[in-house]
């Protein structure tokens, strides 16, 4: 079966072919960053007025790359929400309309199961069950995966997002948007000079909180003026220890509670380099495992969402609807999905 994925939640067009039997065809991306940066973050009519610009050639792209014309698709998976509402409705009406002309089911699928799944797109992945940490702009989450759609949140963030947290203090640092990469590659030059607190770290629970982060950076960006790019490394250096010395730890408390060896990392801040090199050294120590996806499939990306498309296709979860109705779903628990 051949699954086209479509995402277009918040400021990247996303499009790939999933097949069951053979795996990823192909993938495309067109990140919308460099037109939102002018403006210090996404500007939501700006983001789907862009969708609507790419997604046919995408669409187009992917079906040549992988040798195939769209009578050959089997089904089209769509993220259908959380993100923004305008920028939900182009992938989600361009998904309808074109599987209404095919006459082929849809797949409505949730943006974080996408970003869940996206570690077993690789080779080897853990079987379930298997605990996920899921750090993206919005969300910060330790989850149970039994299964597709047997998700169990453990803990949560009861603020900021760590994806958020990055980003905000870069924007305390001057860095721009978006903040993560570039305040990650800064902290490379930086030195062990400051401490900031490790919010929750001995809290007992699986929570989350980074918003006091910010605070203590802000205070010591005041303390520090002018800032020189020195302090700046060294800030960004810190910070980073701070978030990762926290997630790292929770995710190995999560482990031990659960009685499980199997931990995967999924969404942006799980490209951080220093996450992985923390989380890659804890795991070992405690004979677990852990996976994540590709760099380029941490970030948002079609590829998911026809993975997670292709996941409850397998299950017989496809919408084999006749009047190919739609909406849009900006606020979406993940724990309200159902297994297939
Ligand atoms: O998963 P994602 O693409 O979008 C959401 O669904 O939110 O995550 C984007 C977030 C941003 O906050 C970005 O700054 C952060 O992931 N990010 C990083 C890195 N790469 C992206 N944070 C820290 N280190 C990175 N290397
Ligand atoms: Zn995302």
């Amino acid at each position: 079966m051949l699954v086209l994925g479509i995402e277009s939640s918040c400021d990247e067009t996303g499009l790939a072919l999933y097949d069951t039997a053979r795996g990823l065809l192909s993938h495309a991306l067109y990140s919308q960053v460099e037109m939102h940066a002018e403006y210090g973050g996404v500007v939501p009519e700006l983001a789907s007025r862009d969708h609507i610009r790419r997604v046919l050639p995408l669409t187009e792209h992917v079906l040549n790359a992988a040798n195939k014309t769209l009578p050959d698709i089997d089904a089209i998976a769509y993220t259908q929400g959380p993100g923004l509402s305008g920028a939900l409705l182009v992938g989600t009406s361009f998904a309808e309309a074109l599987a209404f002309g095919l006459q082929i089911p849809t797949i409505a699928v949730h943006h974080l199961e996408g970003h869940l799944l996206a570690p077993l797109l690789e080779d080897n992945p853990p079987d379930f069950p298997f605990i996920a940490l899921l750090v993206s702009g919005g969300h910060s989450q330790l989850m149970r995966v039994d299964g597709i759609g047997q998700y169990t949140l453990l803990g949560d963030t009861l603020d900021d997002a760590a994806g958020e947290a990055f980003d905000k203090t870069a924007k305390l640092l001057n860095l721009g948007y978006p903040g993560g990469p570039a305040l990650s590659k800064l902290a490379l030059c930086g030195k062990p000079r400051f401490k900031l607190p490790r919010p929750l770290l001995n809290s007992g629970d699986l929570n989350f909180s980074f918003s006091g982060l910010k605070t203590s950076v802000l205070t010591l960006v005041n303390q520090h003026q002018p800032l020189d790019e020195v302090t700046k490394a060294d800030i960004a250096f810190e910070f980073q220890e701070a978030v990762t010395e926290v997630l790292t730890t929770k995710c190995m408390q999560a482990l031990r509670e659960a009685g499980l060896t199997n931990l995967i990392v999924s969404g942006g801040v799980g490209a951080n380099a220093k996450l992985r090199e923390k989380l890659n050294a804890a795991t070992q120590r405690k004979a677990c495992k852990v996976s994540y996806p590709r760099l380029e499939f941490c970030t948002d990306n079609g590829a998911m969402i026809a993975f997670a498309g292709a996941m409850r296709l397998k299950a017989q979860q496809a919408q084999n609807r006749h009047d190919y109705s739609f909406s849009v779903k900006p606020r979406w628990n993940l724990s309200e999905l159902q297994a297939p």
